[in-house]
């Protein structure tokens, strides 16, 4: 994160004393990444973070592969995929490498209980719901459109409204930024950037819960979930600075970029991870030259799987899908326009399309449990009728 930010009351210097007024010292808490050279932040504590009553495994997450099948363009409806319950706990990823997993949930429940993944960034985006992000660095308000980015480590917990929900969650093995082609050589959003740091909202509101008691955190490492009771609450933070915590920017404030002709697709890229990137196609205009060919031309992602979640249902160069689709296009065929599609497309003057492009560097794999949801005609959809 290049942006700074401070809540709350800090001493004046950091590892400095910094006491309550009882006397007593507050705890300071470095959390960080890439041992103590990446980006961080300090933490006061009213009490020890590191107080644990009582341990326990609860979960072992195994992720199954498909069974070998033919190399194809796949489609997922993840409407039909019952992803109940705890967004921390319930997920089940629909596509995963090393570097990444893709999962959609719709949960019915806030998270049951403190949650921290220590095993990888999370990027959630809200497709549907409301409510807010709470965290030791404060509260984020979120609603539909949102990119919620969690960094390893930070522990949170989701509270919704009660509309439905239906989130997006992409975990990443490193670490979740802006694209660097965006930034200037300080850290600074460039003004050729998409978005800028004015879009980015950072936790707000913090609140110090100073509670002894029994708190229930479930911390996910080397895939395997461990509940931990915590002696005090968890978010008894007095004050915080730094440039690690969890932030949030809408996909209405990606600001598409439009060409008298064709643009790539990285034109729209929002996030950059070990591995992979994102994407977000919003609605805009189309290419305005009267001979433009908005719809994209047929390519062969080489070195490189293509995964799509739509976020609503309509999609410039596909047909088929629905709101909540997932397509796979993977390395080793070429995809595009669906017939009739390319030609639709000549003198169209914009798109309301909105979806989430996953770049990933290396193949994916299918869950098993996405097997239930394939649409198993997708690859045939490139036909033509005749
Ligand atoms: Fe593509």
């Amino acid at each position: 994160m290049p942006v700074y930010h401070q809540l709350g009351e800090l001493p004046s210097k950091r590892h400095k004393v910094f006491r309550k007024t009882s006397g007593e010292l507050y705890s300071e808490e470095l959390v960080g990444n890439m041992g103590f050279v990446g980006p961080s932040s300090l933490l006061y504590h009213v009490r020890r973070p590191t107080a644990i009553r009582a341990l326990r495994t609860i979960k072992e997450l195994h992720w199954n592969c498909a069974p070998g099948e033919p190399l194809r363009h796949r489609h997922f409806r993840t409407a039909n995929l019952h992803t109940e319950g705890d967004p921390a706990l319930d997920r089940i990823p629909i596509l995963f490498n090393h570097d990444v997993s893709l999962s959609v949930i719709c949960p019915t429940v806030d998270t049951s209980c403190f949650y921290r993944n220590a095993q990888g960034d999370e990027i959630v985006l809200v497709t549907e719901g409301s409510g807010r992000l709470e965290s030791p660095f404060g509260r984020i308000a979120f609603n539909g459109g949102d990119y919620l980015v969690i960094p390893r480590g930070v522990l949170h917990r989701f509270s919704f409204t009660p509309e439905k929900r239906v989130l997006l969650i992409i975990e990443s093995a490193g670490y979740v930024r802006t694209p660097k082609r965006y930034r200037n050589e300080y850290g600074q959003l460039l003004e050729s950037s998409p978005y800028s740091e004015r879009d980015i909202r950072c936790p707000q509101d913090l609140e110090t819960h100073d509670e002894k008691g029994d708190f229930r955190l479930i911390v996910k490492k080397a895939n395997c979930l461990t509940e931990m009771t915590l002696a005090y609450h968890p978010f008894d933070v007095i004050g915080w600075d730094g440039h690690y915590f969890p932030w949030a920017i809408s996909i209405h404030d990606f600001e598409p970029r439009v060409g008298r002709f064709h643009l790539p697709p990285p034109t729209h890229q929002t996030f950059e991870g070990d591995g992979f990137v994102v994407c977000s196609f919003c609605p805009r205009p189309y290419d305005f030259d009267p001979e433009a060919v908005p719809a994209p031309y047929t390519h062969s992602n080489v070195m490189s799987d293509e995964v799509l979640y739509y976020a609503n249902s309509e999609f410039m160069s596909r047909k088929g899908i629905e709101y909540g689709s997932v397509t796979l296009h993977p390395d080793g065929l070429a995809h595009g326009p669906q017939p009739g599609r390319t030609e639709a497309s000549i003198g169209q003057k914009q798109t309301n399309e909105l979806a989430v492009m996953v770049d990933t560097f290396r193949g994916l794999n299918v869950s098993r449990e996405a097997l239930a949801i394939e649409d198993p005609e997708y690859y045939l959809s490139w036909l033509d009728n005749d």
